[in-house]
């Protein structure tokens, strides 16, 4: 069930070259992917872990240092090997420092790289730590404990950064899990505000009758059960922030008293007449989609617009992977300490499962998959595919090819869909091919003349 074949992503413009590797490693069991560039194989990185990479020094690009630096980056116990031409020997030591397990020189025998190459699984069999990732978790691919290191967390850790100085409503949307919480903790906490209190209110969990009093407090006697006067937590959170969670499900007319709050920043107490003034930043968050809520009637649109002053959307997990491998780590580490545990390290095969997934409840189901996998760690060093929750060892079981496809939220139109990845397949064979549509129809087993059809046709998709 769990693969067990090694993943190898092989960079190098030299296409006779490169095929002639790419078929000698295929032959001895290697699922090989070619990439002829630096840029393309940072990208196919990006979605996918390898357990090897073998990547040409000299690329007409960025060079291959960049693709060994990349690699190692998200997959600290990925192989690199690289494969250098005469007169770079130095260039290639340098590389070796940067992490890159051993060099072949060329021109090569093929068995030069083959002996480089087991040397390097094997020696890397033996290291089982590995301070790269943890190093990457303190520096800079986190803001105020939010990890992400793709590039749609660190847009996000941009706009945090800027907004946490203002005193603006915020609305955070994103699935469930996905750290709409987290956000608005870390907002508070980087604002001028973070010395005085984050008070937060579900506002789907308080039964409808009572999130009232408890938004703006009550009087002695304000109604059945109200035995002594309370503060709201509007008044708590005065000079700090209020996190108003699940904002969709307030009924209509709380709505229309938080408005006034936003309006004014003033209210009363339940059962009082008088105004109290308060100064806060109101944090909302919702999982619904208020513009939809808004359209159907059940959400007020003016409120709507106060609260949405910024929007802050947090991306599903499973539209940022690249993040996966560095919240793995984070979350190793975490349940590693409160066990009192050495930290963990994670399988190729386990990670590619884990990035293969779609996670439906986001961080928080990872979270909660790296918690289960560490109690039945044992004494164990390594996270397994088999330490997994079945429905997520059973992600990696499609084409190994099709792992990195994700469908997308809203769903698809199939035949456009289907068009996009044939276009897609065409143009990678035309790419190898140098442009040449008799070749490429090779690579494909299909005629020229069909291969000229299709692409007439495909390009009426968009
Ligand atoms: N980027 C992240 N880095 C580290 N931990 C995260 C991150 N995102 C979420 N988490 C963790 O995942 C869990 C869920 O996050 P959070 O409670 O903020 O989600 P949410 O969007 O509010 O979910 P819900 O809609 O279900 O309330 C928390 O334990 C949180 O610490
Ligand atoms: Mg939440």
């Amino acid at each position: 069930m769990a693969d067990s074949t090694k993943h190898l992503l092989l960079v190098e413009d030299e296409v006779p070259l490169r095929e002639a590797v790419a078929e000698q490693l295929t032959d001895r069991g290697f699922e090989v992917v070619q990439a002829d560039s630096a840029e393309g194989a940072i990208e196919r990185l990006a979605d996918f872990a390898f357990d090897v990479v073998i990547t040409d020094l000299r690329l007409p690009g960025q060079d291959g240092t960049h693709v060994i630096e990349a690699a190692i980056k998200l997959y600290p116990d990925i192989i690199g090997v690289v494969m250098t031409g005469y007169g770079t020997v130095k260039d290639a030591v340098e590389v070796i420092k940067r992490g890159a397990a051993d060099f072949v020189t060329k021109p090569f025998q093929f068995d030069e790289l083959w002996h480089a190459l087991l040397g390097a699984m094997e020696q890397r069999r033996l290291r089982t730590e590995n301070a790269w990732l943890r190093e990457q978790l303190e520096q800079r691919h986190s803001f105020e404990g939010i990890v992400g290191r793709g590039r749609a967390m660190q847009d996000l850790f941009q706009l945090l950064q800027t907004v946490a100085v203002t005193s603006s409503t915020i609305l955070i949307t994103g699935e469930t899990g996905s750290g709409k919480e987290v956000v608005a903790r870390a907002i508070h906490h980087a604002s001028p505000r973070g010395a005085h209190r984050f008070v937060a209110i579900n506002c789907s969990a308080i039964p409808e009758n009572l999130l009232e009093a408890e938004l703006f407090g009550h009087t002695r006697g304000a109604f059945t059960g109200a035995v002594g006067a309370r503060q709201g937590r509007l008044e708590q959170a005065h000079k700090g922030t209020l996190f108003l969670d699940e904002v969709g499900t307030m009924s209509m007319a709380l709505q229309m008293k938080l408005l006034r709050v936003l309006q004014e920043r003033e209210f009363e107490r339940v059962g009082d007449s008088q105004t109290i003034k308060v100064d806060v930043r109101v944090i909302a968050a919702t999982n619904a989609d208020l513009a939809k809520l808004v359209a159907d009637g059940s959400f007020r649109e003016d409120l709507f617009y106060r609260l949405n002053v910024i929007p802050v959307r947090l991306p599903a997990l499973r539209e940022r992977k690249e993040d996966i491998p560095l919240l793995v780590q984070h979350f190793l580490q975490k349940f590693g300490a409160e066990l009192n545990r050495p930290t963990l390290t994670v399988s190729q095969p386990a990670l590619r499962c884990l990035m293969t997934y779609q996670w439906p409840g986001n961080v928080r189901q990872l979270e909660n998959a790296m918690e289960r996998a560490v109690a039945l760690s044992g004494g164990r060093r390594q996270v397994e595919v088999a330490d997994l929750p079945p429905d997520i060892q059973r992600a990696s079981e499609g084409e190994p090819f099709l792992y990195g496809l994700a469908l997308p939220e809203d769903g698809i139109d199939f035949e456009t869909f289907i068009a996009r990845i044939e276009r897609e397949v065409i143009r990678r064979a035309l790419e190898r091919t140098g442009g040449n549509k008799a070749a490429a129809a090779q690579v494909l087993n299909l005629k020229r003349t069909t291969l000229v059809e299709k692409l007439k046709r495909l390009d009426g998709f968009a």
